[in-house]
């Protein structure tokens, strides 16, 4: 722990750390370009001088690249290293275009900080400038290579931290380049990193570019609702849009940086055809009226018939507040509900995936990356939880960690990883193989997996590496909850889950294993019991195509949402809800961290739409359009008042005194960092899972006959929120997953198909075209199917399906 003195003030640190980072330990920001602590140290841009004026370095030196030494003496003002700084300042800016007035960097741009500080403010240099051709790097992000100050960071993360090479440094000296060898989309799931990373307007945002000036937005600390993993986000609005998402730092969770689904997949909040208003069948009405109508034929049912009759469904992407008020209302009313999966098995698989996470075994993504060998069990890191893959990469780059993925889908990663594609009812044996006594394990694996031959020498090598492994690591599905519970490892395994939504975790939290299900409301409706359905921001289409198929035998379907999905057109009441942008809320990662949302945005029609375009809007109002959305919870507060039911403010906290895992949790002042509780106290109450599958598919795979379906999430316009912002829909259609179903050649082959045939995808008496791909880096006897809404007749047919030629 080297003792050094900065600026007169004693600090000691841990060995390792630099000069620079000593002094922000003491509050001192020494300036900075090249420098960031996710990346490698580069010593580029020389603007950290300063001067060591006793101890074992003397002179002007750079900060970042010093390591701190006992002894040393800094001063970070001495009047040379600040001449010196004001020197580089000035020297950067010499070819700079001096555009800030028109540059989206402006206002969070840290070459303009640092010139202001540095007090450089005449250009002196009467030559030409340096200046570049720009190229068209995609959808993503906006090039402008004049602006570039050569710090090198976007170069050390694409290429160093996220692992892809076609964007880098080219030429040298003074004409460094930094981009594509020729024009064309990043191919980086991670790419959008660059707009937060790059200190100027060399690479910015492209969607939000000249929506708005960085100081009119308004900003929040968010979390990310587009897969379980929860990571850290900034949201900014103008005029209640959303207009860009940033990555915030959380050394737990996403360190500091987020995907690319993550990060432009916001516009499902400002889709036109978002509904804004409440409905009483088909016409526009009053959230009033439309509340006192839901009540009254709510109450008419269970006049009619019995409390019983009244039916909730909910989601696993709703915040656990708005859950948690359903779950209280259900309760007040008698009602049966909430239902937020769709079948049993899944929800055990959940419950008992959580109960597995006590503090010994659960891994946050950071934890991962500490990780030695790591085996990805029935996950498919880039597409089911994108930031996963970055962790991996980081556990390889740091621990030289090896890399197992054990999945029926082809997979593809920016690291070096073993894959062995075996069909899903096979996973718990490579799990028993991977994690049992090393000696044994290949003849194990011989006698008990009826694997290709050319997976012998892959099995063989993992089960030696996880044998001498002193920190591995496993990740899986929750369909693997059962095998994992019951793992034989003595303790070695530190365990990750991925999960099928953003609040899947709080969902099983407030469901507790005995809750019903989409399939039991189902059966509900099918015999005749239930008569009435009031489902929150669940669209049964895409979660459970039977209850979707029940829907019309309703009296009553009270439809609560912001996404304009089918099921909200079928309603005979809409009771319009607010997004996580407007109402925040808690939502519980896949490895049970609690973590808070802020509100970022009144409710309300975005400017854009209310003044048709122009600014400022046209028709001037006191009241503000497009108002109506309100807060799931306050939602189910107003629908409980209507029906004169008891109500306690606090349905959260009340709900969490009586969980095991939740009890004492302080919701109202959640840590920056979320809370992780001990999920451990849950083992009493997880009941067993059943069959299993790949990650959020808890439905059987056949041992002979037919194919196996496996819904697969592409990296945009497939998961809930994701199929509702337009940016991310158009971005789907373009990966080529649109009706693109893979398979194996030689099950192709034997079904008479080729790669690029048309072809019907049967589920029962269901019917989809499709067109076939072909592939030989995934398992036999399996079909996977994108999750895309043209699909969405299989989720209830899980199973044997056949393909046939068109
Ligand atoms: Fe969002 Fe998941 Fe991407 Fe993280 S990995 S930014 S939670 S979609
Ligand atoms: Fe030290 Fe760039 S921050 S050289």
């Amino acid at each position: 722990m080297p003792d050094l003195i900065i600026d007169g003030r004693p600090v000691t640190v841990a060995k390792g750390k630099s000069v620079l980072e000593a002094a922000e330990a003491l509050g001192i920001m020494i300036p900075r370009f090249c420098w960031h602590p996710a990346l490698s140290v580069a010593g580029a841009c020389r603007m950290c001088a300063v001067m060591f004026v006793d101890g074992p370095v003397k002179g002007l030196e750079m900060s970042c690249m010093t390591p701190a030494t006992d002894g040393m003496v800094v001063e970070t003002f001495h009047p040379e290293a600040v001449a010196f700084r004001r020197h580089v300042a000035e020297l950067l800016m010499i070819s700079h275009p001096h555009d800030c007035p028109v540059c989206d960097e402006g206002g969070h741009c840290l070459l303009q900080d640092e010139t202001i500080s540095a007090n450089h403010g005449l250009r002196r240099w009467p030559g030409r400038k340096r200046t570049y051709l720009d190229q068209d790097l995609g959808p993503f992000v906006q090039h402008e290579m004049n602006r570039c100050i050569h710090c090198y960071r976007c170069a050390r993360f694409y290429q160093d931290y996220a692992g892809y090479l076609d964007f880098g440094p080219m030429q040298n000296a003074n004409r460094v380049y930094f981009g594509r060898f020729e024009n064309g989309p990043l191919e980086s799931p991670f790419a959008g990193n660059l707009a937060d990373i790059c200190p100027t307007g060399a690479l910015t945002d492209k969607p939000a570019r000249y929506k708005s000036r960085r100081w009119e937005c308004e900003r929040s600390a968010s979390v990310c609702p587009h897969c379980s993993l929860g990571c850290n986000t900034v949201a900014l609005s103008r005029y209640r849009q959303v207009l860009r998402i940033e990555g915030r730092p959380n050394a737990a969770v996403n360190g500091y940086f987020l995907c690319d689904r993550g990060r432009f997949s916001s516009g499902f909040e400002s889709n036109p055809a978002r509904p804004r208003q409440a409905v009483i069948k088909g016409r526009p009405a009053s959230l009033g009226d439309a509340l006192c109508l839901a009540a009254g034929r709510l109450a008419e049912t269970v006049a009619r018939h019995e409390p019983a009759a009244v039916g909730v469904a909910g989601s696993v992407r709703s915040s656990m507040e708005t859950q948690a008020a359903l779950a209280a209302l259900a309760k007040a009313a008698g009602w049966t509900g909430p239902a937020f999966f769709p079948t049993r098995d899944g929800q055990a698989a959940v419950g008992e995936t959580l109960a597995v996470l006590t503090p010994d075994r659960a891994r946050s993504m950071a934890d991962l990356t500490q990780a030695d060998a790591i085996l990805c069990l029935g996950v498919s890191p880039l597409f089911d939880a994108p930031m996963l893959a970055l962790a991996l990469r980081q556990a390889v780059r740091q621990q030289n960690a090896a890399v197992v993925v054990a999945d029926p889908r082809p997979v593809s990663l920016p690291l070096p990883f073993d894959h062995l594609p075996v069909a899903p009812r096979h996973l718990p044996a490579v799990l028993a193989v991977l994690a049992g006594p090393a000696a044994e394990a290949a003849t194990q694996a011989q006698k008990r997996l009826p694997f290709a031959p050319e997976l012998w020498p892959v099995l063989e090598k993992a089960a030696q590496t996880f044998a001498a492994a002193s920190r591995p690591a496993l990740v899986f599905g929750p369909a693997l909850a059962g095998p994992v519970a019951a793992l034989a490892d003595g303790g070695r395994f530190g365990f990750f889950p991925v999960l099928s939504g953003p609040n899947a975790a709080g969902a099983a939290l407030i469901a507790g294993p005995d809750a019903p299900t989409h399939d039991d409301l189902a059966d509900g409706i099918e015999a005749g019991r239930i008569k009435a359905l009031v489902v929150a921001e669940a669209d049964c289409f895409a979660v459970s195509p039977r209850l979707a198929a029940l829907l019309d035998r309703l009296e009553t379907l009270v439809v609560c949402d912001h996404l304009p999905t089918p099921t909200v057109a079928r309603a005979h009441v809409f009771l319009p809800t607010a997004t996580i942008f407007e109402a925040g809320g808690i939502l519980v990662n896949n490895e049970g961290r609690l973590q808070q949302a802020d509100p970022v945005q009144a409710p309300g029609l975005p400017v854009l739409f209310d003044g048709q375009g122009g600014h400022p809007p046209r028709p001037y109002d006191r009241a503000l359009p497009g108002t109506d959305p309100r807060p799931g919870q306050v939602l189910c507060a107003a629908l409980a008042g209507e029906l004169r039911l008891p109500w306690r403010q606090t349905p959260l906290a009340a709900l969490a005194a009586g969980n095991a895992a939740l009890a004492g949790v302080d919701f109202a002042a959640l840590p920056e960092a979320g809370l992780r509780p001990d999920y451990g106290r849950l083992q009493a109450e997880a009941a067993p899972t059943g069959p299993t599958g790949p990650s959020g598919q808890p439905a059987p795979f056949p041992a002979g006959g037919g194919l196996a379906v496996i819904l697969d999430d592409a990296l945009f316009g497939t998961e809930a929120f994701g199929r509702y912002a337009p940016l991310a829909v158009s971005l789907a259609g373009k990966a080529d997953t649109d009706g693109v179903v893979l398979l194996h050649a030689d099950d192709a082959a034997a079904l008479g198909l080729a790669d690029g045939v048309a072809a019907f995808l049967e589920a029962g008496d269901r019917l989809a075209p499709v067109r076939v791909r072909t592939s030989r880096r995934m398992a036999r006897g399996v079909v996977v199917v994108p999750r895309l809404p043209q699909f969405s007749i299989l989720p209830a047919t899980l199973g044997p399906c056949g393909l046939r030629r068109k």
